[in-house]
């Protein structure tokens, strides 16, 4: 309340955060082209995550694992034909890199993206920090090699372990100067120490599994603001963040389609030493408070739990459906479930962001071509848990 009266009495450094990140729309285009629906109004989002690209470069599985996974990208690709791809975290394996040519590795992880010359962005998971890389290494690099495509931003965060906090706007046509859709990234931050990378302590900075509660949670608040005051409304909103919020681990018993090898509790964000902090919910509120109660934001989508593939949706989520990606690459463990590798893909319409409450369509489409685990995720998707 007070923030939104701040912002509406003067927009510029009414928030003491606003030092850290412009206190206009963050993600208004720039150098990059101006994302749109397509002639039949449609937009879709194939989204990549755990490839774990860096395994065991010394020994012959580790390069055939990753031309293995960048197969696995083409073929999904060339069968989902999507606008945009998200890589949702743990691009590299962090740990098994050497600092030298650690984001060399991020070359391989987007060139089939690249060859099809399609728009895409990155958010980072815990094996993208490590004593050889970190999240500001590989977020400085996109931006240094893929101007032309990479949506990537370092809008808000702590440098340099989670700073990939950002969004991006799809417009309608290109002549729209409100989006019909936004698409936010968070950087669920952590660290994994190990060789080749180096051994040594996790620095204190890198120690927490969530988003930071310090000045994430006030970035979207202020970015909601904003978009409300400037355009009049919150267009429906697409979230990814590679380790899954809490909540899931209260989804996750639901019957819903899609991988359950890998049930998520404790691997999901604010846990510490296997002991929950609660330290995600700010970032959570911010999240329902974006929402509103409208049903705005389609889906808050996570990697990190390989086995896990399904989407569900309950009052114990606020109403926010959870999905999670599965498992995108050759590279980290393997479940029973996710031998086939795969990705989630959301099938946006214009049509089904306009209705009263929106809804997105959504589904898994695996390496060996086969589609699976559609559902449309809405008012009407799955029970009520209290
Ligand atoms: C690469 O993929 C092939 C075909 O799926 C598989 O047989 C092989 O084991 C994979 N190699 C590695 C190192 O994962
Ligand atoms: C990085 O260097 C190692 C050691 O020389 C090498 O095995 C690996 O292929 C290199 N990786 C990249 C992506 O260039
Ligand atoms: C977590 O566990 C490690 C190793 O047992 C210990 O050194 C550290 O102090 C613990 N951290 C917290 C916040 O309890
Ligand atoms: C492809 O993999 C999926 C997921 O494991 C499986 O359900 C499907 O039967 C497979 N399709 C073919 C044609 O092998």
């Amino acid at each position: 309340m007070i923030l939104s009266a701040l912002l509406l009495a003067s927009s510029a450094a009414a928030v003491p955060l606003a030092r850290s990140f412009s206190s206009t729309l963050a993600g208004l285009p720039g150098g990059t082209k101006k994302l749109t629906f397509d002639a039949h109004g449609d937009f879709k989002v194939v989204s990549f995550s755990d490839m774990h690209f860096g395994e065991g470069e010394e020994v012959t599985w580790g390069p055939e694992q990753d031309r293995n996974t960048s197969i696995v990208h083409a073929n999904i690709l060339d069968n989902e034909k999507p606008d945009y791809v998200v890589f949702n975290g743990d691009l590299v394996t962090g740990e098994n890199v050497f600092a030298f040519n650690a984001t060399k590795y991020l070359d391989q992880v987007f060139a089939p993206t690249v060859v099809r010359a399609i728009p895409f962005s990155s958010t980072h998971g815990n094996h993208d920090n490590s004593l050889a890389i970190t999240h500001q290494e590989e977020i400085e690099y996109e931006q240094a090699h893929y101007s032309s495509l990479s949506h990537t931003r370092s809008d808000v965060g702590p440098k340099p372990y989670g700073s990939g906090n950002y969004w991006v706007p799809v417009y309608a046509t290109t002549t729209d100067c409100v989006p019909a859709l936004i698409m936010w990234f968070f950087d669920s931050r952590s660290f994994v120490s190990g060789h080749p990378g180096g051994t040594g302590p996790t620095p204190p900075d890198a120690n927490f599994y969530w988003v930071d509660e310090k000045t994430v949670p006030q970035y979207i608040t202020q970015q909601r603001e904003l978009m409300d005051r400037v355009w009049k409304t919150v267009p429906p909103a697409l979230v990814f963040v590679h380790i899954p919020v809490q909540k899931a681990d209260i989804l996750a018993p639901l019957p819903s389609v899609g991988n359950h090898d890998d049930e998520p509790d404790p691997a999901t964000q604010g846990f510490l030493n296997d002991t929950y902090t609660g330290l995600d919910l700010p970032f959570w509120d911010a999240l329902v408070a974006l929402d509103g109660g409208r049903g705005t934001v389609l889906a808050v989508t996570s990697g990190h739990d390989h086995g896990e593939s399904w989407c569900a949706r309950a009052r114990a989520s606020a109403g926010l459906p959870i999905c999670f990606n599965g498992h995108s690459g050759y590279g980290g463990y393997v479940t029973t479930h996710s031998m086939v590798r795969n990705a989630r893909v959301f099938g946006l319409a214009l049509h089904d962001l306009a209705g009263r409450v929106p809804v997105v369509r959504t589904w898994n489409s695996y390496e060996n071509s086969t589609v699976n685990d559609e559902v449309v995720l809405g008012p009407e998707y799955m029970v009520p848990l209290a």
